[in-house]
């Protein structure tokens, strides 16, 4: 924050949660730079609120839903994103629920904080086995494929699912076979989504795929909400179509469907796949990167948009 408050002059939101929206178009007007959370919607609005001489968004976040990019590059307004600095810690989350949610452990946590009596058994909160297994990656990107390669510690094969397919020596590295999507939910035991959300991702998982997959299956989702459809993975959850899920994400987030929250075989936390103490400091020091350069005019080391920055240099 000292790079940016030293060099310019700094309107901070730090009020309580997201700053509601009206009081963002009222203050990003006139500003040259803005680094932006996913829960602020930079859209046409937003834009013409800031006004022209804004230079560059820069998303605190991989993912970039929230942006229309569309209208930036058409307004030749740079957007970056913080991509790399938080694979490996948004791939640990991935598998944390994986394991949660294929062994209860959440659940086994509320019931002894329930009080009721026990005593061991041998069929007492039975799991699914995590080794040797078949792990289903759908978005083979740099998260993806950091999920599957923590899979080989479990003596897991893995199977992937994506539109663009990385080469062979990846594929080697990882040990992972693509699959196309219906196939690979019929396969996996354990399936993680790592897709962007785009139109043609909204609702990827619906009451289809859920009857496609094993009833011992275990979904987990560290993407983003929308992806699932999440109405569907209730029910299909309540139907035991689905073993269990381990969800990061929602679809109305700050809002959790009320019936997920009373399934003992959904293990859900508050988006936190990236929140550790030494990511969410990287992911700010590549912000500050990305909005110094800009403002520098030089072209920011993640960019979203190229063509923004070739419509700026050509003037
Ligand atoms: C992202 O970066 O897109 C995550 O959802 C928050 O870290």
């Amino acid at each position: 924050m000292k790079q940016v408050t030293e060099r310019f002059e700094v309107d901070l939101w730090d009020g309580e949660g997201a700053m509601p929206r009206d009081r963002l178009l009222e203050r990003i007007a006139g500003k040259v730079g803005a680094i932006t959370l996913l829960t602020e919607q930079v859209d046409g609005a937003f834009l013409d609120a800031a006004g022209p001489q804004l230079v560059i968004v820069a998303n605190y976040a991989v993912g970039f839903d929230n942006i229309d990019v569309d209208q930036c590059t058409k307004r030749g307004i740079l957007a970056t994103n913080t991509p790399d600095v938080l694979t490996e810690t948004t791939a640990d989350t991935a598998w944390a629920l994986l394991m949660a949610a294929g062994r209860r452990i959440a659940e086994g946590d509320r019931f002894l904080r329930s009080g009721t009596p026990w005593t061991w058994g041998p069929e007492m909160m039975l799991g699914q086995d995590v080794h040797g297994k078949v792990l289903g990656v759908v978005g083979f990107g740099r998260i993806g494929q950091s999920v599957a390669r923590r899979a080989k510690g479990f003596g897991m094969s893995v199977r992937y699912y994506d539109v663009f397919r990385p080469s062979s020596d990846v594929e080697r590295e990882l040990n992972a076979e693509y699959r196309e999507l219906d196939e690979l939910l019929a396969e996996a035991d354990f399936v993680s989504i790592h897709v962007a959300l785009t139109p043609e991702t909204r609702h990827l998982f619906g009451p289809e795929q859920f009857r496609r997959m094993k009833p011992t299956a275990v979904l987990v989702n560290t993407s983003r909400g929308p992806v699932i459809d999440e109405a569907a993975l209730v029910d299909a959850l309540r139907a035991d179509e689905l073993f269990a899920a381990g969800l990061d994400v929602f679809e109305r987030e700050p809002e959790v469907h009320p019936g997920l929250l009373e399934l003992d075989n959904a293990t859900v936390i508050p988006h936190l796949g990236s929140a550790t103490v030494e990511t969410r400091d990287a992911m700010g020091f590549l912000a500050v990167e990305n909005l110094t350069a800009a403002l520098g005019g030089r072209r920011p080391p993640t960019l979203i948009n190229p063509d923004a920055w070739e419509r700026r240099e050509g003037g």
